[in-house]
């Protein structure tokens, strides 16, 4: 476990990008952290430590957005609006964990029992002077 303290959105892309070197192929990360902590500018630093040239947006909606030029596919899921485990799991959800590529997940809590068993974690808290970050 590590943590780390950044005071600004570049410092988050910083870490992630390094973080990203780490990933293996079938790696499923959950990205802790309310609203507005950084996850999303975190899976953004982890898309470019992948090497993906693509824009990252948040998929608050689309729910999962792919990325797959990169040097793992790259699977990022927002499940703050789905609206059901079942849902999800029609969705196919699960599919992602065992194909391969790299997930990061926000929200996971609404997808508890889709994830897989081994998973990593990132937790990230707004502090006073920035976010700290648990690795
Ligand atoms: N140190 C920091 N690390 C990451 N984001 C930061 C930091 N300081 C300020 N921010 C801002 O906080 C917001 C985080 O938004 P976002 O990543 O979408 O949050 P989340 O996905 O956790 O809801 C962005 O507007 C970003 O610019
Ligand atoms: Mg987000």
């Amino acid at each position: 476990m590590a943590v780390f303290v950044t005071h600004s959105e570049e410092e988050t892309l910083q870490i992630a990008e390094a973080f990203a070197k780490t990933l293996e192929a079938g790696d499923t990360v959950l990205l802790g952290g309310e609203m507005g902590a950084g996850k999303t500018v975190f899976a953004k630093g982890v898309a470019r430590g992948l090497g993906v040239r693509s824009e990252v947006t948040s998929p608050t909606y689309a729910y999962i957005n792919s990325y797959e030029d990169g040097r793992l596919p790259l699977w990022h899921f927002d499940c703050y609006r789905v609206p059901s485990e079942a849902y999800a799991r029609a969705l196919g959800f699960e599919e992602y964990f065992s194909a391969g590529g790299v997930c990061l997940v926000e929200w996971s809590e609404n997808i508890a029992t889709l994830l897989p068993e081994k998973v990593k974690r990132v937790q990230i808290r707004k502090t006073e002077s920035g976010r700290e970050i648990e690795l």
